[in-house]
């Protein structure tokens, strides 16, 4: 999704801001474009169509020389990818904007720009921005009073920086539902949508909050929250360590994440359990109120995280013994819903900025729910500062977009969740103390399966020169085979479907045949001889079987059937474990098809616009 990064020094800014769109990258753009303005007072711009290295190619053949800038990469939403429709957009020759987000009001705005003499040269809605700032410049004479002036008549959800040829010595900043963050500096001070942007730069960091104005100077930053007051906000310190944003000694970030899951499981973990029991404090303060009397859970969520969200649904109704809906975001904040009394509402993200989520948590604050808990990974983002209580887990930034370590890592803080809802509604301490145990196996189980890593590479020839895949699953890994199957069309284009195994018979049964392998996670449980008969249905149809599943589950690989022995785990945490292999094979077969790994094609990191 679109990125922004700005900055203002005494030094020229050209490599910073293409060092902070390259940080940017992974959150997935068709064009990116920079704009400065110069020593003599002009504004200069370049933008180009593909990836930011084009773009740097082309500063490198001539130089943008200049130290208050601002820069862009863009993820098409009005007009198609192309050099007019990337950003920065001008006004003139002397106003520069770069904007993140949807201006819902832009096509009447348009009109009436247009009637007033003003050309457009793009098919974006940010152009509009761009003229109306400049409509209120030339009657206020003022950059910061013609921003404050031109979004008080925008409609949607936007973030915005601003440059003007008249005004070379700050940068005019804003977010109305897009993230943006300073990046506070000695002697300089830069802007951007994602912190991540600026870490070559500082590690200081200042969160604007919704509605917020910021003016930013080299030596002073101002800020203005919605009513045009002026507002303080606290300055925090980056907390992930820096290497975050470095791929090491791996190929792709993708594998990397995949491989830091041991160390962030357990750093999630850490502090909030015991051996035996569930530190309902180390959830936050607020916690024990919260989770008193909660009577049903209303889960919502987006991608990855929708699939944590419906996994957590069998812990909760399992462990806790209440109701629990799970409901995509996008769907969720387009219908009327009924409010059950002391429902808790509960928002997952990696980001915290996914649009539709967010939007879900506003209109759910509003319908009278009880409490908003979030799980999230980004601290200062959104979702956090909105919610009641914040469950926060421990990732790292995750950079490839494909999830993978944040899911897992979500799983795990959703469980000691439904450990604490769970004790409010009459778990046993000796049950508590066999989940908790299973728990703090999870690193070393999840390290067994890593050490599958080659077999499950060589097991992914199989799927390279296919065009379809099924995924099957029953109880809590379902939704395993869910995102089994998300992560493998994300990353290879490979068409997988992922099936509840009892629907099989219900229709997908007519696609198999030995062009379309079937992938089954099948951990020794209750559901084992069901999902047993469900693999003779499809060996009966010829259709290649790829089982992972544990000893005891007594799967042996014969004609037809890969079988991928997995360490054997507790019920309950299965659905962890049995992500990693999925993963595994996914990123394989990406590789072997040659795709954009970290950032596949129409994808976006953080999803920011409806
Ligand atoms: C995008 C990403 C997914 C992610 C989803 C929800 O689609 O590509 O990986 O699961 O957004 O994002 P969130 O940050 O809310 O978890």
């Amino acid at each position: 999704m679109c990125g922004i990064v700005g900055a203002i020094s005494e030094r020229d800014v050209q490599g910073i801001l293409l060092e902070g769109l390259r940080r940017l990258e992974y959150r997935g753009y068709d064009s990116a474009g920079l704009a400065v303005i110069d020593r003599a007072g002009q504004v200069r711009r370049a933008r180009e169509v593909g990836k930011v290295a084009v773009l740097a190619e082309v500063i490198q053949a001539s130089p943008l020389h200049g130290a208050t800038g601002i820069a862009h990469t863009r993820w098409a939403t009005h007009g198609e990818p192309s050099q007019s429709n990337a950003h920065p957009h001008m006004s003139g020759d002397h106003l520069a904007i770069v904007h993140n987000g949807i201006i819902e009001n832009y096509q009447e705005l348009r009109d009436e720009l247009k009637e007033a003499g003003f050309e457009f040269t793009s098919q974006t809605d940010t152009e509009v921005v761009a003229h109306l700032i400049e409509r209120h410049y030339r009657e206020l004479g003022s950059l910061l009073q013609a921003v404050k002036a031109a979004i008080a008549q925008l409609r949607g959800a936007y973030a915005l920086a601003v440059v003007h040829a008249a005004e070379p010595d700050h940068l005019v900043v804003c977010r109305a539902g897009s993230p943006l963050v300073v990046g506070v500096g000695i002697g300089e001070n830069f802007i951007a949508s994602d912190q991540l942007a600026l870490l070559s730069v500082t590690d200081r960091f200042l969160f604007l909050e919704e509605g917020d104005i910021a003016d930013i100077h080299k030596d002073r930053i101002q800020v203005f929250d919605r009513a045009g007051t002026p507002a303080e906000r606290k300055v925090v310190r980056f907390e992930h360590g820096v290497d975050s944003t470095d791929k090491g000694p791996y190929r792709h970030f993708m594998l990397k994440e995949i491989y830091e899951q041991p160390k962030v499981i357990k750093a999630t973990m850490e502090g909030r359990v015991t051996d035996t029991r569930v530190l309902e404090q180390a959830l936050g303060t607020e916690a024990g109120r919260l989770l008193e009397n909660i009577r049903h859970v209303q889960i919502i969520a987006c991608g990855t995280s929708y699939h944590a969200g419906m996994v957590a649904r069998y812990w909760i109704e399992d462990l806790a013994g209440i109701p629990c809906s799970v409901e995509v975001a996008s769907e969720f904040r387009y219908r009327k819903h009924v409010v059950q009394p002391d429902t808790l509402f509960l928002c997952i993200s990696q980001s915290g900025e996914t649009a539709d989520t967010l939007a879900a948590l506003r209109q759910a604050k509003q319908a009278g729910f009880r409490a908003a808990l979030a799980i999230c990974n980004v601290p200062g983002s959104s979702l956090v500062r909105e919610s009641d209580l914040v469950i926060m887990t421990q990732a790292g930034p995750e950079i490839g977009v494909a999830s993978t370590k944040a899911f897992t890592t979500q799983l795990t803080a959703l469980l000691i969740f439904t450990l604490a809802l769970a004790r409010h509604n009459g778990l046993e301490a000796g049950r508590e103390a066999e989940i908790v145990a299973a728990i703090h196996q999870l690193p070393g189980q999840v390290e067994q399966v890593l050490a599958l890593d080659g077999e499950i590479a060589e097991l992914s020839r199989a799927f390279m020169d296919k065009h379809h895949s099924l995924f099957l699953g029953r109880g809590a890994l379902f939704p395993v085979a869910l995102e089994g199957a998300l992560k493998l069309k994300e990353i290879s284009y490979i068409h997988a479907e992922a099936y509840p195994a009892g629907e099989l018979k219900h229709g997908p049964l007519a696609l198999v045949d030995s062009e379309m392998p079937v992938v089954t996670v099948a951990p020794n449980n209750d559901l084992l001889e069901k999902l047993k008969s469900n693999l003779e249905e499809v060996r009966a149809r010829g259709g290649e079987l790829f089982v992972f599943a544990d000893k005891v589950a007594g799967v042996r690989s014969e004609d037809g059937i890969h079988v991928m022995q997995i360490p054997e785990v507790h019920d309950i945490t299965a659905p962890i474990v049995y992500t990693v292999p999925l993963q595994l094979l996914a990123y394989h077969v990406a590789v072997l098809k040659g795709t954009d790994v970290d950032q596949p094609r129409n994808l976006a990191k953080s999803v920011t616009v409806e």
